[in-house]
C-alpha cells in the first residue's frame, strides 16, 4: 500500500524535477500507475521504489517513474483552430527580405503528433509560395520514450483522423500487411522536424527565437507559481510579434499584458 508519507516524497520528487503537481486527491492515481512497474521489478512496495529513483537521478529508473506519471495523450491537428491561425497569420506575415526562416518550437511534444501537424501547414504554405524555404519545427519533451516516438514518426491511423485528406496523402505513407492501419510520416517532412529532450522547469538553453510557440496541454500539470515560471521561459523565446499557443482548457494562464488575444488558447506576443 502506498502511505501518505511516500506519496508525499514522491510527490515532492516530482515537483522538484519536473514541476509535476500531485496533489492528495491523485494519491489512487499514483498508486496504481507505479504498481505494475514495482512488481515487474520484484521490489517490495512504494518505499523501495522511492529509493531507487532517488538512487538514479538523472536518468535510469526516474525517467521511467516520470513516463509513468505523465499523460502523453496527443493527436494531430488537435484543436484546429490554432493550426487554422498559425497559417492565416505566417501565410500573411510580409518577412523582411533577408530574415531568417520561419522556426516553430512544440514546446511539450509528446509523440510528435503536433510537431508534424506544424509542418504540414508550413509545407501546404511553402507549396503555395505564402512561406519562404528553409523552415522548420523543433519538438521537444522531457520525456525520451515519446521522443523515440516521434522520431520513428509511426502512427495509428486513428491518431491522423483529423489531417485533411490532402495533407495526408501528400504527407504520409499507409502501411500495408503487416504494417496495415499504420502511417508514417513522409522522409520529406520528417528531415524537417527535430526533436530533443528539455525540461520545461529548468533553465533553457538558448533556442530561437521562434516565430510561434505551441505549449499546448502542459501547463494544467503545473501549480500556479511553476506555470508563471514555464511561461516567463518560453515567451523570452518568442520573437516579439510570434504566435503563442496553449490549450483552450488553459485559460489565460497568468500571461499578463505580455501578450495579445487571437482566440482561445492563441496570442500573440507584443513589441518590445
Ligand atoms: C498531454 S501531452 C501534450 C502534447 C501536445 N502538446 C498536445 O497538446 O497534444 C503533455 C506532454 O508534456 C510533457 N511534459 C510534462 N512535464 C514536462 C516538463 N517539465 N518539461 C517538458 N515536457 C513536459 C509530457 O511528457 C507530455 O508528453
Amino acid at each position: 500500500m502506498l502511505s501518505d508519507h511516500t506519496f508525499r516524497d514522491i510527490a515532492g520528487l516530482m515537483h522538484a524535477t519536473i514541476g509535476l503537481n500531485l496533489p492528495p486527491t491523485k494519491k489512487a492515481l499514483v498508486a496504481s500507475r507505479l504498481a505494475p512497474r514495482i512488481h515487474r521489478l520484484g521490489l517490495g512496495g512504494y518505499d523501495d521504489y522511492l529509493a531507487l529513483i532517488n538512487e538514479e537521478r538523472g536518468d535510469g529508473e526516474l525517467q521511467v517513474a516520470i513516463d509513468l506519471l505523465t499523460t502523453n495523450e496527443t493527436y494531430f491537428f488537435r484543436e484546429p483552430k490554432h493550426f487554422e491561425i498559425l497559417k492565416e497569420q505566417l501565410g500573411s506575415a510580409r518577412r523582411r527580405p533577408g530574415a531568417a526562416p520561419v522556426e516553430v518550437w512544440s514546446a511539450a511534444a509528446s509523440c510528435g503528433d503536433e510537431a508534424y501537424s506544424i509542418a504540414m501547414v508550413l509545407a501546404d504554405l511553402q507549396a503555395q509560395e505564402r512561406l519562404a524555404a528553409g523552415w522548420s519545427v523543433l519538438g521537444t519533451d522531457i520525456s525520451d520514450r515519446v521522443l523515440r516516438a516521434a522520431q520513428a514518426a509511426i502512427y495509428p491511423a486513428e491518431r491522423l483522423r483529423h489531417v485533411p485528406q490532402p495533407l495526408l496523402r501528400r504527407h504520409c505513407l499507409r502501411g500495408e500487411g503487416d504494417s496495415e492501419g499504420l502511417v508514417q510520416v513522409r522522409p520529406e517532412l520528417r528531415e524537417r522536424v527535430r526533436f530533443g529532450q528539455l525540461n520545461l522547469c529548468e533553465e533553457i538553453e538558448p533556442l530561437g527565437p521562434f516565430d510561434a510557440i505551441f505549449l499546448r496541454n502542459v501547463l494544467i500539470y503545473f501549480d500556479a507559481r511553476t506555470r508563471r515560471e514555464v511561461i516567463a521561459r518560453v515567451l523570452d523565446r518568442l520573437r516579439p510579434g510570434g504566435l503563442f499557443f496553449i490549450g483552450m482548457a488553459e485559460g489565460r494562464a497568468d500571461l499578463g499584458a505580455q501578450v495579445d488575444v487571437l482566440g482561445p488558447g492563441a496570442f500573440r506576443k507584443r513589441p518590445g
